[in-house]
This record gives C-alpha cells, sequence and structure tokens, in this order.
C-alpha cells in the first residue's frame, strides 16, 4: 500500500507556487493523506493566483494518481495558510504577530484546556491512545471530553459502542456519557464516506461546530482526536481555539516519518507546545505467560523523542486485549483498569496531566521537529 512518504516522492516531480521549487520543498502542502487507494492533497496559494495555479494543481492530482497504490486523487488548492514559508527548512517563527495572534483564540466556555492527539499517518492507534488517555485522565479525577474529529476515519462510535445521532437542544448538540466522559464524533453527524471528500472550508465550519456547538460543560480537559497527518482541521483547531499541547503517537515502525512528514511542523508553526511522543505497538505481550518481546525495535520514540528534544511520555504493548476491548466497544482503561495494558495509558495521563499542570499552557517548551 502506498503511504505519505511515496506519494511526496511522486510529487517532487511537480514544481511548487514558485514555479521551481519542487512541491514538496516549497512549504506549500498544508495537508496530505493516504487512506486506503485515495489520496488527498491540500496546496495552500495565494487566492488571487487560484486560476493560474491550477495547472500545478492538475499536475499535482496527475502525479498522485501515478503512485503504485493509489487509485484517486484529490487535491485541492487552499488559501488557508499563510504565505511565506517557502524554502526548504523554515526557520522557527519568530514570536510575533502569529504568537499574538493565537493569543487571541476564542476559549470555550467552560472548557479549562484543550490537547490534541495527532498522528502523522492513519492506524497507528491515534484514536486507541486519545480514548484511554481521556479516561486515564478522568481516573485521575478530571472532568474529559473527548472529540472525535477525525473526519477520513472517525473511531469514536465503534470505540464506545455508541451508535445514532446525538441529541439536538436548539442549535446546540449534546455529547453522549461514556464511562464517565463526554464524546462527540463527526462520526456520529456524517457518513464517513461524505466526509472524506469534504473541501477544506467544508472541513473546518464541521470542525468549529463540534468546538463550539456542543453541551460539553465544564470539563478540566477536551481531547481532541485529530485526523492524520497536517490539514484544514489540524489548521482549525490551532488557528480556532488556545490548545494547550499536542501528543503524538507513532509505532516503531513509523518513527521515520515523524521526521520526514513534518506533521509536526504545523504544530510549530502555531506555536502549540508539543506535550510527548508516545510509542504505540512498542512490544508484545503475550496473552499466555504476560512476557514481553520486542517485536519491531522498540524504543525509537524515545531516542526521537530525546533527539527532537520532546518529552517521552510512555509505551503501549501491542495487545490483544488492547484491541478486543476496542473493538467490543469497551476501551480497556474503562473495561479492566488494574491490568498491566491499562496501567500504561493510565501512566501516560499521568504525565500529561502533570505536564498540563506544572505549567500555564502557553509557556510549555515550544518544540521544534524538523
Ligand atoms: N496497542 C495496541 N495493541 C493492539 N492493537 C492496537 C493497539 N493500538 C491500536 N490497535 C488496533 O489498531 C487499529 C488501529 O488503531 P486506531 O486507534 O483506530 O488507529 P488510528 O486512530 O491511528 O487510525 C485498531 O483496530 C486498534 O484496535
Ligand atoms: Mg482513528
Amino acid at each position: 500500500m502506498a503511504d505519505e512518504a511515496e506519494l511526496l516522492k511522486a510529487l517532487e516531480a511537480v514544481n511548487g507556487p514558485d514555479g521551481k521549487t519542487p512541491l514538496p520543498r516549497s512549504g506549500a502542502i498544508a495537508g496530505l493523506t493516504v487512506r486506503g487507494d485515495k489520496a488527498y492533497l491540500a496546496i495552500a496559494i495565494d487566492p488571487k493566483r487560484s486560476m493560474e495555479l491550477e495547472p500545478m494543481r492538475a499536475a499535482a492530482e496527475a502525479a498522485a494518481k501515478g503512485v503504485r497504490g493509489i487509485s484517486s486523487a484529490m487535491v485541492t488548492l487552499t488559501s488557508e495558510r499563510p504565505q511565506g514559508s517557502a524554502g526548504a527548512q523554515p526557520p522557527a517563527p519568530p514570536p510575533g504577530p502569529r504568537a499574538q495572534a493565537a493569543r487571541a483564540q476564542r476559549e470555550i466556555p467552560g472548557i479549562a484546556r484543550i490537547i490534541a492527539v495527532a498522528s502523522g499517518k492513519g492506524g497507528v492507534g491515534k484514536s486507541t491512545l486519545a480514548a484511554n488517555l481521556a479516561l486515564g485522565l478522568a481516573a485521575e479525577g478530571w472532568r474529559v471530553g473527548l472529540l472525535d474529529a477525525d473526519i477520513y476515519g472517525p473511531s469514536v462510535p465503534r470505540l464506545f459502542n455508541v451508535k445514532g445521532k446525538p441529541e439536538l437542544e436548539g442549535r446546540i448538540l449534546k455529547p453522549i456519557n461514556a464511562y464517565g466522559i463526554a464524546v462527540m464524533s463527526i462520526g456520529f453527524l456524517v457518513e464517513e464516506t461524505t466526509a472524506m471528500v469534504w473541501r477544506g472550508p467544508m472541513v473546518m465550519s464541521a470542525l468549529t461546530q463540534l468546538l463550539r456547538e456542543v453541551a460539553w460543560g465544564e470539563r478540566d480537559c477536551l481531547v481532541v482526536d485529530m485526523p492524520p497527518g497536517t490539514g484544514d482541521a489540524q489548521l482549525t483547531l490551532a488557528q480556532n481555539v488556545p490548545l494547550a499541547g499536542a501528543v503524538i503517537v507513532s509505532t516503531p515502525q513509523d518513527l521515520a516519518l515523524i521526521d520526514a512528514r513534518r506533521g509536526v511542523a504545523m504544530f510549530k508553526q502555531t506555536e502549540v507546545p508539543i506535550l510527548g511522543i508516545v510509542e504505540n505497538m512498542s512490544y508484545f505481550l503475550c496473552p499466555h505467560c504476560g512476557a514481553r518481546t520486542d517485536v519491531f525495535a522498540h524504543g525509537g520514540a524515545r531516542h526521537e523523542a530525546e533527539r527532537v528534544g520532546v518529552p517521552f511520555l510512555g509505551e503501549v504493548p501491542l495487545d490483544m486485549s488492547i484491541r478486543a476491548n476496542s473493538d467490543a466497544g469497551r476501551p480497556v482503561v474503562a473495561a479492566e483498569p488494574d491490568s498491566p495494558q491499562a496501567q500504561a495509558f493510565r501512566a501516560i495521563a499521568r504525565k500529561v496531566k502533570a505536564s498540563l499542570e506544572g505549567a500555564p499552557a502557553r509557556a510549555a517548551p515550544r518544540i521544534v521537529i524538523e
């Protein structure tokens, strides 16, 4: 199956908005996602040039379709990102007008802090972590909400075995209570296939609605399960609400991608602190004897975290009961809170909580992952 890295390689053949820098190095890629055999790419441009840059868009689409394993590609031009970040290694922006804009983001009444759970690609266990992290924070005494904003593959309905639509009170949606946390998912509202083809502005308005038109109530923390990669949803969140931080999930074998895909650069640009990296499916826990086997060369995330100077939050084993409980609609922290599997998530939750409590949201170290 094709992945983001292969797509980026193919896009090297397409010149970016300046007509000469290859697209992946032009700084204009605002979003890149591969799901199954479909590729989604958003290129940030000056809206005044959208006609002129249509051939670039078409060339990118053709290049993406040319990747083995990709049968359809949707490439959109968006204006939803400030220009000026062209160049191979954009330097970290100095805290200037952007930082001030960030501080002007509107809070959500009742919600003390919002954190994003992010990953470079899908299938790494982002939703599993988001759900169990939310439950772990609740086990520590926090009032917690969980927003599943993964428009390309909502997981919360399955993870919590919730079907149907949430109730509406006027314009306001009521979240669903699952194991004491308030959950809301884009999956409650639209068919997955509908959201998949949404263009940027629709993604943004749907996400804004899920943040602001939901009766979240008083919450110490709202955990947001983001779509993989970087794109309109990430931008909306980062620009719209003050994010206290982001947790990055990776598997040992996908670690190299953290580097390459610059998913994290998004948070860097918007000055969102990285709370840390979690290594999921880090080692195998034998269901019979409980012995631990390192299937992949595990520990890469810890190393990577050290290298880029972000905290390492912990390892989660590759484990049958994590998967089985998730599929049965009972995340392991709720189903078997004292099991070693649940303890792994709860230890991560404690670290996240300590880090959120330790420093005022915006004062956490600003991390740059290039
Ligand atoms: N630590 C783990 N051990 C076993 N299975 C896992 C683990 N983490 C995730 N999974 C399984 O892998 C699949 C993908 O996980 P999911 O959380 O949906 O990923 P993402 O949200 O990143 O796409 C799911 O079937 C999930 O149950
Ligand atoms: Mg998911």
